[in-house]
Formats: structure tokens, C-alpha cells, sequence
């Protein structure tokens, strides 16, 4: 068996150091590259909810998110109201294994303000109220001032049974959920 003497070592050592570093920084510079490119390519700018009625109602219905300059806009069509207002929010999460939705959470507050009209000082998933008319649909067209698409993907929209009155704590004393679904990347190719 050869020994090595620690100066050799230490000099093979260095040599391999100075041949692995381009390499290495290039595959980084490379990496980081790729992951910007993929970050400005790949978020949906496109969503879609399918709402399913809740055990005791026959609410249904289809709703379109589409991320803009600054805001998103939100809109389809709510079939099965009954005819009035109704609270409409995006609720934390995307969890409807319990019948009457509650399994959805709380509405999406990521900034922990109180529950309050849309806009910058409440819920971000405060939406306001969506009106039915007297056959119980609701045409729907909202900017959401304070709203990324893709940190609602997977959470959920919920409509309610009454009226958001915009002020109750914490959420609005909206009454029962009547509709929700989930809100997923839409197939844009689809249509
Ligand atoms: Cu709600
Ligand atoms: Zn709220």
C-alpha cells in the first residue's frame, strides 16, 4: 500500500476543486434560469369552479376566474337561487367531503382583517353578495381587487343560502352553503 503524503493529497484535492467549479456555478446559473422561465410560463391564468348543491338544496352552478392586469375577474352563471341576494365567497379551502360545506373552512383571509364588503380592509375572499332573479338565477361579473388566481387554486367558492349583510362577524351571517366547488386550473383548450 502507498502512502500519500498530506501535501500531495491537499494538491490532487485543489486540482479536482479548480476542474468542478465552472461546472458547478454554470448548472446553477442554468438552474435558476430554467426555474424563472418556468415560474413566468407556467402560472394558470385561467380557473374554473363547478359549483354542487349542498344536502337540502338544487343550487348548481358554473364560474369562471381569469386573472387580469391588477385584479381577477370572476364570473358564470348560479342556477337554483332562490330569488334575492346571496353571501358569495372564496372559503379556505378546497375540502367538500362534508355534505353541507362547512368542510370548506372559514372564507380566505390570508392579511387576517375582519369580515367587511370586497375590497382591500377585508377577507380577500369577500366577494360581496350575487343577486338571483326571479327564477332563481344569478348572472355573475365581479373584479376581485384583492385577489392572485393562483393562490385560490384548489381552495373553494361558496354560495350561501341568505344575504351577506357585509358587517356580522365572521362571515357575514350568510346563512347555510348552498352551493360550493372547487376552484381548479381551467383546460383552456376546452372550450
Ligand atoms: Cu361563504
Ligand atoms: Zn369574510
Amino acid at each position: 500500500m502507498k502512502l500519500y503524503s498530506h501535501a500531495a493529497i491537499t494538491a490532487v484535492l485543489s486540482a479536482a476543486v479548480l476542474v468542478a467549479t465552472p461546472n458547478v456555478l454554470q448548472a446553477q446559473e442554468q438552474h435558476a434560469d430554467d426555474h424563472q422561465a418556468m415560474h413566468d410560463a407556467k402560472l394558470p391564468k385561467h380557473a374554473v369552479a363547478v359549483l354542487a348543491s349542498t344536502s337540502d338544496s338544487d343550487v348548481k352552478g358554473v364560474l369562471m376566474l381569469d386573472q387580469m392586469e391588477g385584479f381577477v375577474r370572476v364570473h358564470g352563471k348560479v342556477i337554483g337561487l332562490t330569488p334575492g341576494e346571496h353571501g358569495f365567497h372564496i372559503h379556505e379551502f378546497g375540502d367538500l367531503t362534508k355534505a353541507d360545506g362547512t368542510s370548506a373552512g372559514g372564507h380566505y383571509a390570508p392579511a387576517g382583517h375582519d369580515h367587511g364588503a370586497p375590497g382591500k380592509q377585508s377577507h380577500a375572499g369577500d366577494l360581496g353578495n350575487i343577486t338571483a332573479n326571479d327564477d332563481g338565477v344569478a348572472t355573475v361579473d365581479i373584479k376581485a381587487e384583492d385577489l392572485k388566481l393562483h393562490l385560490v387554486l384548489g381552495r373553494s367558492i361558496v354560495v350561501h343560502g341568505g344575504k351577506d349583510d357585509l358587517k356580522s362577524q365572521p362571515s357575514g351571517a350568510a346563512g347555510p352553503r348552498v352551493g360550493v366547488g372547487v376552484i381548479g386550473v381551467a383546460n383552456t383548450e376546452a372550450k
